[in-house]
């Protein structure tokens, strides 16, 4: 069986945003992206923007999704936001386990796995996203924080992903968020190619892995040029639609 992996460039906007500015931005995305090859592409505003961003975006080829989503499924969880309801608001994609909510909210292997969980248990694709901190990369413990963090998930998603076409990993060294720093591209490619065993291993062969952390318009084609990046998951770069739209198109150059 030949695996095709859809190419996927997916925007984090992160606390970031307005009425305003989100339409601004995605006017002028859908204006560069049009008549152009592209991979599949979505957008994660934060949750109050989520039904402008979907009108703005109904009937285009851009995709939308959150930044998180509650890991219980209904009930007394003050301030949550479940999977069903961001399914209601026609979301496609849920980020889970994004450092910064690691570090600021408290969420742990096992929560992401909960989320990720709950989040294909609505029809929504999951976006799992793993990394090591700049203490652990000197450690050289690289590869076994991911191993660490990737357990969960794989043993929940166990027998109900399929061949994983519904479920994305990200790799997002926490070092390379927001710093202009990248790993080398043999660095990047070297964790790809392990998190691809460990995903094959647990039959998720289809599962795309995006890279994630200071990917810009310049930097993109080297970085999509990589066996085992599958695309990208995009913070910074997502708010200017020049570098957002260039980072798409670098990634189409993988579609077959
Ligand atoms: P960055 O963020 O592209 O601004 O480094 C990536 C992310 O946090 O998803």
């Amino acid at each position: 069986m030949t695996v095709v992996r859809t190419p996927l460039v997916v925007g984090n906007w992160k606390m970031n945003g307005s009425f305003e500015a989100n339409r601004l931005l995605l006017e002028s995305l859908l204006g560069l992206l049009a008549q152009k090859r592209l991979p599949e592409v979505g957008v994660c505003p934060p949750f109050p923007y989520l039904p402008q961003v979907g009108a703005l975006l109904a009937e285009t080829p851009v995709g939308w999704g959150a930044q998180t989503v509650s890991e219980h499924r209904v009930g007394a969880y003050t301030g949550q936001v479940s999977a069903s309801m961001l399914k209601d608001l026609g979301c496609r994609y849920v980020i889970v386990g994004h450092s910064e909510r690691r570090q600021f909210c408290g969420e742990t292997d096992e929560t992401v796995a909960s989320q990720a969980l709950t989040t294909l248990d609505s029809g929504l694709m999951p976006i799992v996203c793993v990394g090591e901190s700049a203490e652990e990369e000197a450690a050289g413990k690289t590869l076994a924080i991911i191993d660490r963090q990737l357990a969960p998930v794989l043993l929940a998603l166990a027998g109900v992903a399929d061949e994983g076409a519904s479920v994305v990993v990200a790799y997002e060294p926490v070092w390379a968020i927001g710093t202009g720093k990248t790993p080398t591209p043999e660095g990047v490619q070297a964790v790809h190619a392990h998190i691809r065993q460990a995903l094959l291993q647990a039959g998720l062969v289809q599962t795309r892995i995006l890279y994630g952390g200071s990917v810009k318009a310049s930097n993109a084609e080297t970085l999509f040029a990589l066996p085992d990046v599958d695309g990208g998951l995009i913070g910074g770069a997502a708010l200017n639609a020049v570098e957002f739209s260039t980072i798409c198109t670098a990634a189409a150059n993988r579609l077959v």
